[in-house]
Parts: C-alpha cells; structure tokens; sequence
C-alpha cells in the first residue's frame, strides 16, 4: 500500500513483504516538525546517528550516545502517525555481546516506542541480530559503508570494489540469514548493490547504492541543504534551505540596524482592539 493512502504505520514485516515490489521511500528525521512534514510520504523514517554530526556538529558518529537517540527517537514518534519509526544504536551500545545489545534495543524501543532497530555490521553482528530477533527486536541492518567503523575502513570510502565484494556479499547473505528484516547498503558500486538485491530474501535500502535496490533513504538535511559542509556524490538536493536561512537571517539583521523591524503591525497598542478586530 502507498504511504499516502495508509491508515496506520506499517510494520516491519509489513516493509519485509515489500520486497520486490513498490520502492520503499524513507528519510531520517530528528526532530518533531520534521517528522510530521515526512509522515505521509514515507514508509518508514529513520532517526539515525547522523544527527550527531548534522545537528550537534560532531566530526562523525562515534560520540553519539543512547540518551541522544532516546530524545531524538522521542521527538520524531511525536511527529509519527503513518510511517514505521526505526531508531539507530550508537557506537559502543550493542557491539560487546548480544546481551548488551539486547538491553540498549529494549531500551530504546521502550522509551521511543520505536517498531525496530538498526545497527551496523554484518558477519561479525550475525549472532547479535538473531539474538535480537528471537527476543522480540525486530532488526534494520546495516552494511557496505558503515559510518561508526570508519577508523578501521580508513575513512568515508565506497566499499567492495575490489575483491572485498565477496565479503559484502558474505555480510548481505549473514543479516538475511539472522532475522533482519531489511538491511541498509551504503556507498557500493551499483552492480554490486543489484546483485545484494536479486540474491538476498528481505529488502535493500540504498543510500549511495543502487536505483535497483527495493529502498532509498537520504539524510533529511542533505537533501534539503541543510547541511552543506559537505556534499557526498550519492546526494541530490531537491531544496536548498540553508541558503534561504541565510538569505532570511541576513535580511532580519539588516531590518533591525535599519530599525524597519519590527514594524507597526508587529507592535501592540496601550488598549485591545475591538472584538473582532486584530490584537
Ligand atoms: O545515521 C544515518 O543517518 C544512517 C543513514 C545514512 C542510513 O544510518
């Protein structure tokens, strides 16, 4: 069913039985207003760890900790009524052992309200994923470029380009074969991303990844021009919001050292209008 003419949000089974079929439109959100503006129009959206660096300025995701995806988990599931909300674990909340994995899912699912979880990895968190699954916690999975392991990637690079593809592919095979209900491919050659999606049973979703993938997701603020310290290849901005922002705060500086603002309208007068009349 389209995101539009859905009632109630769908949920993670709901997105695993989207395979194959009409692509799965998701974004990251943050904050409650935002979240309401992609309500109708996502099946799923995602409050990822990315707002450490696009809304709290960290030079990457490493610092993000539970109780910034807990407020932000909060804020976005106010702003929810028909798209699935999925939150993110941090760096260092679940790689240590499935139980821990298992307390901080809860956790964030119990204070969110969140249907599910994403975490990053694939092989190495296979046992952790089923672990989760078995346990009630449905799993988004992550792989290809994962953002919380760039010191030992050596950076934001694309991945399995050379005979590191076998082991993209082994990552793929293993979320699917643990639970995960979809899994997440960031920054991989695009023939790589499609062979993912014809092998594996549950839905890719492509960020830097393939047209043919089952999903797409962008970052909120990249897409907007938001955030426009930097600009990876795979982003297309359909607004440029950041230079609005900056044209309109511009615009407030110079009316208030102009005293042109506030204006009259904008000011009160000693005693209320009249009924009827603007106060
Ligand atoms: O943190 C994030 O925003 C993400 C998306 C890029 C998939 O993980």
């Amino acid at each position: 069913m389209s995101a539009t003419a859905r009632q109630t949000a769908p949920m993670p089974d709901d997105i695993r039985a989207m395979k194959g079929g009409a692509p799965i439109v998701s974004l990251t959100a943050y904050t409650t207003p935002m979240a309401e503006l992609m309500d109708a129009h996502c099946d799923f959206v995602l409050v990822g760890d990315s707002v450490g660096m696009v809304l709290h300025g960290m030079p990457n995701t490493l610092g993000v900790t539970m109780d910034m995806m807990i407020m932000h988990g909060q804020a976005v599931a106010r702003g929810l009524k028909t798209a699935m909300l999925v939150v993110d674990m941090p760096f260092g909340s679940y790689e240590e052992s499935p139980a821990q994995a298992f307390a901080n899912a809860a956790t964030i699912m119990a204070e969110t309200g969140a249907a599910a979880v994403k975490l990053e990895g694939g092989v190495a968190m296979g046992e952790t994923i089923r672990f989760l699954v078995d346990r009630g916690v449905p799993v988004m999975a992550h792989i290809g470029l994962t953002p919380q392991s760039i010191n030992t990637l050596g950076g934001y690079k694309v991945q399995g380009r050379d005979e590191s593809a076998e082991q993209v592919m082994a990552d793929a095979r293993a979320v699917a074969e643990a639970g995960a209900f979809s899994v997440v491919l960031e920054k991989l050659p695009a023939t790589l991303s499609d062979r993912i999606t014809a092998e594996i049973p549950i839905p890719t979703i492509g960020i830097g990844a393939s047209a043919g993938c089952d999903g797409q997701i962008l970052v909120h603020y990249d897409m907007l021009g938001l955030f426009t310290a930097f600009k990876p290849k795979f982003v297309k901005r359909y607004a440029h919001l950041g230079e609005d922002a900056e044209k309109a705060i511009a615009e407030y500086a110079k009316e208030v050292r102009a005293r042109d603002f506030p204006a009259k309208e904008h000011l009160f007068a000693d005693k209320a209008p009249a009924k009827g009349k603007s106060k």
